[in-house]
């Protein structure tokens, strides 16, 4: 049995945001994957991986993190069928705006689609953050779940899983800057503490609170102020060249605030778009790279939807 073809947009998203490590994440306008699946009739596979990075993605099933989730969707459903994939990266590997996310959020949608939406959202979220698991070593659903969910979501906890979703203020814009250099989650992850000091923790509570606040409230200004991050981004700065004069660069041209985004090395802004420019701040950052004789990519978008058939 061979089916129809579905054809889903699955978007990028930015985690961590400030003090939310593995917990806060956000869906992107841009940039995107587009992937499709179908039934088929045993296994899952992957026919063709076009795209950004495309060379660098294992087409094998087994390391494949689309694929990866779209199986334990398959298992968990007791589906007698498998799915072929097909992907088209518009987001880079390693870029730290959650690709293997995307890939692992999508492969899990399109299968959940293919068995008829037996799982719920929570579910498709944990085989797509089980593909993660496989891929990082390390288990996180911080991008996935805004991958699905769309806007603003935060993990209250991973056993059970709960999560929970806002809609981000309509005038939040975003500007993604991707510079030339790749930094893989699982390396990334090595150089994080094992442990934080009650100052940190407290640091950490308090900026995370607030940010939710902020987010329900729309307070950009409030936002701005509670992207911090004591842990975190300090111990992976050194991964990604001129990190700090890149958001020193945006912050002075109009950023509300700027951070690593999730694992790196993409820099993630946060302005108002009624009263700023984002190409203006996207400027800024890839001249600060083009100093640094590297090459940047930017993005200036806003807060998206989740994977959608399209
Ligand atoms: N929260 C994860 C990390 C996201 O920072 O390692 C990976 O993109």
């Amino acid at each position: 049995m061979t089916g129809e073809w579905i054809r889903i947009r699955a978007p990028a998203t930015t985690s961590n945001i400030g003090a939310g490590f593995d917990i806060f994440g956000l869906a992107l306008d841009s940039p995107f994957d587009i992937m499709e699946g179908r039934a088929s009739p045993s296994g899952t596979s992957v026919s063709e991986i076009r795209g950004r990075g495309a060379e660098g993605i294992p087409r094998d099933p087994a390391s494949n993190s689309a694929a990866i989730a779209a199986a334990e969707v398959l298992k968990r459903a007791g589906a007698g069928f498998g799915v072929e994939l097909r992907i088209e990266k518009g987001i880079r590997p390693c870029s730290g705006i959650g690709s293997s996310g995307a890939s692992a959020a999508g492969g899990a949608y399109l299968a959940n689609l293919l068995c008829g939406s037996p799982l719920s959202d929570a579910e498709v979220i944990l085989c797509a953050a089980h593909a993660e698991e496989v891929m990082s070593g390390g288990f996180h659903a911080d991008n996935v779940a805004p991958c699905i969910l769309g806007g603003f979501t935060i993990i209250r906890s991973y056993e059970p899983f709960e999560v929970s979703r806002i809609e981000p203020p309509a005038n939040l814009g975003v500007v993604v800057a991707m510079p030339d250099v790749m930094v893989c989650t699982a390396d990334s992850r090595r150089v994080i503490p094992k442990e934080v000091s009650v100052r940190d923790l407290v640091f950490h509570v308090g900026n995370a609170s607030t940010l939710v606040y902020a987010m329900m409230t729309g307070d950009l200004a409030k936002i701005g102020r509670s992207v911090k991050d004591a842990v975190f981004e300090p111990a992976r700065a050194s991964l990604v060249p001129h990190l700090r004069e890149a958001e020193a660069a945006a912050t002075s041209h109009g950023a509300l605030v700027s951070f690593l985004g999730g694992s790196g090395p993409c820099v993630i802004s946060f302005y108002d778009r009624d009263t700023h420019c984002g190409d203006r701040i996207a400027e800024s950052v890839r001249e600060v790279y083009a100093r640094g004789g590297m090459g940047c990519d930017t993005w200036v978008t806003g807060c998206g939807r989740g994977c959608e058939v399209i």
